[in-house]
């Protein structure tokens, strides 16, 4: 079979990662999809920066729309992020373009997620975001694919490395916020700008994905109770030890009598509980449902090698896909059947 062509559009801690998986793991990649997966153009601001892995032949283009429009490529790989911008001008003019898209961007996924699932569904091609949602957990493959004829009653979980590796040091090493932010920054879990982390937004971007996926309902991100973790301090750790407790940021989309409720705060959960065990980078995402019970889902959240993995696995599957396949729903039903929206209570 011919290689399937890639373009990698951001070339920073997952961009640069994904390359590098691509490479170091080709022949493996080879044998698992049954061709060849090779970079044959890439895009980012800074043409002269080392990006500390062999690009090969790959085209080098300073604009993203342009290689998404006219690059010599299978599938386009977004990894800019932002919810406007290039980010989401190059997402919709590969769409367009007719080909495959795969990206780890939950805000633009949060905001424009709809109107792109429905290019990606006219024109029959795919938009695949495992890495949007709890980095390295194949939770979306989980939801679309192995959970069919379940009926979810609550998807909830530890949706952000970055406060999660924040709340783990400050209880378990007496750290301020601060210091510990810095560190997650450094190792690349943190958002270009952190307050999306802190302040909840990216938990409730996530979450805002989940709950279309588990309820079939269109996505709003806006409409989420949303309180992040920059208050929380030294004292409120202790005083939540004290009474058997551990804080942790949760995101919650549940069916309530009066429609689908979706939070995001900091909760205190009892130390003994299992989401209590889940430690600094790692996420965890429990779903409930009529015939399977109770899943839990855990691993790591964020970073450059976790999220790769989810972004080649989406990739992969492009690879053994059957030209000519008709592929299912983005967001596993129906964009233009999706049932009105009730807000949180
Ligand atoms: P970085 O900030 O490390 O990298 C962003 C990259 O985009 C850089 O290479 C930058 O170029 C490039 N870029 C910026 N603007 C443009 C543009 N206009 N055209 C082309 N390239 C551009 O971000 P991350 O790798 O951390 O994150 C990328 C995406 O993945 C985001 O959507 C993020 O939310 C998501 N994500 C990140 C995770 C993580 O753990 N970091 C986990 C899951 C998802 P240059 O290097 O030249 O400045
Ligand atoms: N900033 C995000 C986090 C990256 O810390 O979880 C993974 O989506």
């Amino acid at each position: 079979a011919e290689a399937l062509r890639v373009g990698i559009a951001g070339l920073g801690t997952v961009g640069a990662s994904v390359a590098r998986v691509l490479r170091d793991k080709a022949a493996e990649l080879t044998r698992q999809c049954g061709r060849d997966i090779v970079v044959s153009a890439v895009s980012a601001r800074d043409p002269k920066r080392d990006r500390g892995v062999d690009l090969g032949a790959a085209k080098w283009f300073d604009d993203a729309t342009k290689m998404a429009q006219t690059a010599d490529i299978d599938v386009f790989v977004e990894l800019i992020g932002g919810d406007e911008g290039t980010a989401r001008s190059s997402v919709k003019a590969a769409l367009e373009a007719g080909r495959h898209v795969v990206t780890a961007n939950k805000a633009l996924l949060a905001k424009h997620g709809v109107q792109l699932a429905e290019i990606a569904e006219r024109k029959g091609v795919l938009l695949n975001y495992e890495a949007a949602v709890a980095g390295g957990i194949p939770v979306i493959k989980t939801m679309r694919e192995a959970m069919a004829g379940n009926s979810i009653t609550r998807v909830f979980g530890i949706l952000n490395g970055t406060c999660n590796y924040i709340l783990t040091r400050m209880e378990a090493e007496g750290l301020s916020f601060d210091a510990c932010l810095k560190d997650a920054q450094r190792l690349g879990y943190a958002e270009a700008d952190p307050t999306f982390d802190i302040e909840g937004h990216d938990t409730a971007h996530k979450l805002s994905i989940l709950t279309s996926l588990a309820f079939g309902t269109r996505i709003a991100a806006n409409d989420i109770y949303m309180e992040g973790i920059s208050n929380i301090s030294q004292a409120d750790i202790r005083a939540a030890g004290d009474l058997g407790y551990r804080i942790k940021l949760l995101g919650v989309a549940q069916r309530t009598e009066s429609g689908i409720e979706q939070r995001v705060h900091p909760t205190m959960v009892p130390t003994a509980s299992v989401i209590a065990q889940v430690h600094g980078v790692t996420n965890a995402v429990a779903i409930e449902t009529d015939i399977l019970g109770e899943l839990l889902l855990s691993g790591p959240g964020a970073g450059g090698n976790a999220t790769a993995s989810a972004v080649v696995g989406d990739i992969a599957d492009i690879a053994k896909s059957r030209p000519g396949f008709q592929h299912g729903p983005v967001f596993g039903r129906p964009t233009k059947e999706l049932k009105p929206y009730k807000k949180a209570q």
